[in-house]
């Protein structure tokens, strides 16, 4: 199914020239007279991101001329900017822009609302996709992001860890694929035990989600998303300004589920392990607390030095279940630190890995898909920081160094049998809209990934 904002073909559409502010003298002869004088009047003159509509001689709009960056780094999101600033209408790009796939791509993430609560006048911007641009694939990782966007940005009181289930079993239902959820008091049973002390306060139980999906034999590939519905930061409570935004705990649930419906959506010739520990981080008489000593899946003992240190836990077990498999690869994606956005702010997850070639596919994938990631080193040094007198180790660093690296070193003792993993420290929101990323909740670091394995296990 097309996304609603790509028509595959169309009688008449008005044309979209993209200007560059060297070739504008060029563009500026070519056109009417009249639709010339009127592009100088109103004062375009090619600037990046500046918009003239053109009209044609009974009034009508026809044409768009929209200034471009010059060559071959300018981000092909920036038609994107389009999607938001036409008027209804159907639209065509007089020629191919530099990346057709991308930059349709981006109009149509540009076109995204949240609209639970309120919803704006419907908008009709339609874009004619170019010759030789895939729409049904453009489609579906539209559909996945903006399912993603949808989830961090409903607020914890309309998406629990059930509701985080049920978002999860609607993408299972539409693959065919098979889901399990262990939940509360069965997460003991299970061997779940951290998963179930950071949960067990809230009043909907935490749980853990476990879809599996493609064929016997294929190589395994497992993914793991930090479901926190709300992160209140337990006993060692947050500052309100802190906790403000902490529906979007689960920001890494939604990369990893919206990774998910990709990989399915193209049925990659791979098998799909997903593991969402879906949780609230809240407070009641049943907490966990600072000073506990939690018994980890893994055997591992962990000393709580600090409730907020939650999304480590919950990851540690669902990382030890994942690994037990010996899958070709592990990703996870986790709003895990505040220290990662004081390192890169928030356009840039960083990322880690052991595997040097990896985090070159990883770069690259980045780069060529505009899901922009950083790597910093699991610098094994300061893994030291992460002592504990009493137990194997300590959920969180003392001192508060490198407090995004001590995190992912935490992480990384809970995978052992892997070939190879692959850990984001995401942010999951955008502060300010830029063209194709609206403000508001976002999925990071799930198209560069599904670019990689779409590369290393195509479909047939
Ligand atoms: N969910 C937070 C991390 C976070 C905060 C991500 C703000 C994005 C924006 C996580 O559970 C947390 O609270 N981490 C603590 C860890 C600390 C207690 C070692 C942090 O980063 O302050
Ligand atoms: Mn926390
Ligand atoms: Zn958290």
């Amino acid at each position: 199914m097309l996304h609603p904002a790509f028509v595959s073909s169309a009688d008449a559409s008005i044309p979209i020239r993209l200007v560059t502010k060297e070739g504008w003298d060029a563009v500026a002869a070519e056109l009417p007279p009249g639709a010339r004088r009127y592009a100088e009047a109103t004062g375009f003159d090619g600037k990046p991101g500046s918009l003239a509509l053109l009209p044609g001689p009974e009034g009508e709009l026809a044409g768009v001329l929209f200034g471009v960056e010059p060559g071959e780094e300018a981000d092909p999101f920036e038609v994107a900017k389009l999607a938001t600033s036409l008027p209804d209408g159907v639209y065509g790009f007089a020629e191919p822009p530099r990346d057709p796939a991308l930059a349709c791509l981006g109009f149509a993430l540009g076109t995204y609302r949240f609209e639970r609560y309120r919803e704006t006048p419907a908008k009709e911007v339609r874009l004619v996709l170019p010759e030789g641009v895939d729409g049904e694939e453009l489609s579906r990782i539209a559909a996945a992001v903006a399912m993603g966007r949808d989830l961090v940005n409903t607020p914890a009181n309309d998406l629990g860890p059930d509701g985080i289930e049920e978002a999860a079993r609607r993408v299972a239902e539409r693959h065919g694929a098979e889901i399990r959820v262990t939940v509360g008091d069965d997460l003991l049973d299970a061997n779940l035990p951290m998963i179930h002390a950071v949960g067990r306060a809230a009043d909907r139980a935490p749980r853990l989600i476990d879809l599996t999906w493609g064929e016997e034999g294929a190589p395994l590939v497992a993914l793991v998303g930090k479901g926190v519905a709300f992160d209140t930061g337990g006993l060692d409570i947050k500052p309100s300004s802190a906790m403000l935004l902490m529906k979007k705990d689960m920001g890494g649930a939604a990369a990893a589920l919206a990774l998910a419906d990709m990989i399915m959506g193209a049925r990659l010739k791979l098998r799909l392990r997903l593991l969402i520990p879906a949780v609230e981080n809240a407070i009641s008489g049943s907490s966990f607390r600072p000073g506990d000593v939690l018994r980890s899946r893994k055997g591992l003992t962990v000393e709580i030095g600090n409730t907020d240190a939650e999304g480590r836990l919950i990851l540690a077990d669902a990382l030890a279940l994942a690994d037990e498999d010996a899958p070709e690869l592990v990703v996870d994606f986790a709003t895990l630190t505040g220290a990662a956005r004081v390192a890169l702010g928030p356009e840039l997850p960083p990322f880690y890995t052991k595997d040097d070639a990896l985090a070159d596919a990883v770069a690259r994938h980045a780069r060529e898909v505009r899901d922009p990631v950083w790597r910093l080193p699991l610098w094994v040094p300061y893994g030291k920081m992460l002592a504990s007198k009493i137990a194997d180790t300590n959920n969180v660093s003392s001192g508060g160094f490198a407090g995004s690296i001590t995190a992912a070193l935490f992480l990384a003792r809970f995978v052992t049998n892997a070939k190879a993993s692959l850990h984001f420290d995401i942010y999951g929101w955008n502060p300010a809209a830029k063209p194709g990323r609206p403000e508001g909740g976002d999925v990071q670091a799930a198209r560069l990934v599904y670019a990689l394995l779409k590369e290393r296990y195509p479909a047939e």
